[in-house]
């Protein structure tokens, strides 16, 4: 008994300690030169969308929700946010070479219509993240208009 209130007592301190190592927040005030929306027209209907979907992990600026204080939940979320936007940021996408803006367009169209993003992890939480067909449409066409309006851009 006193063996397992001394490891309880001891994951009680560590999980106090870990509390005080947060990741830096991912939230820039910035000004975005290179944001999507310099680069091709965007509805506001489709911003809504990624806004409420994507933008959490594909941009300079995510909505955290209140678990974000809790470690180590915000390691967690932090990692998708890393490697979410390294992959993919619409607030960069016009710093991309041409080339990568096309195979990036690409991708999005490809994850909806596998149904890989956003991330299940996510919209288990984030109700309002799961698209309906009309709104996965809606990206579709909007990508498609992109990469044909970028590809004569570029050429
Ligand atoms: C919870 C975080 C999260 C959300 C929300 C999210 N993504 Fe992702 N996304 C990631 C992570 C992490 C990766 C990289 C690893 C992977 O592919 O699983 C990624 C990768 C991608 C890629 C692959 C890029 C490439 O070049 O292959 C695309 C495209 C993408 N996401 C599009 C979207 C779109 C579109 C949405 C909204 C409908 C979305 N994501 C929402 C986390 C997220």
């Amino acid at each position: 008994m006193k063996g397992i209130k001394k490891v309880l007592l001891g994951l009680l301190v560590i999980l106090v300690i870990i509390q005080f190592i947060q990741p830096a927040r991912n939230k820039s005030g910035q000004a975005m030169p290179n944001d999507i929306s310099k680069m091709v027209a965007m509805p506001a209907k489709v911003q809504g969308i990624l806004k409420k979907a994507c933008y959490d992990c594909h941009s300079n600026n995510t909505q955290y929700p209140w678990y974000a204080n809790v470690q180590p939940l915000n390691w967690f979320l932090d990692d998708h946010v890393q490697s979410g936007k390294a992959e993919l940021n619409f607030n960069e996408f016009g710093a991309y070479t041409p080339r990568r803006q096309q195979s990036k367009l690409r991708s999005i169209e490809n994850s909806l219509k596998d149904g890989t993003m956003p991330l299940s992890s996510y919209t288990l939480i984030h109700r309002n993240a799961i698209l309906s067909e009309a709104e996965k449409m809606q990206i579709i066409s909007w990508v498609q208009i992109s990469r044909d309006s970028l590809s004569k851009k570029n050429f």
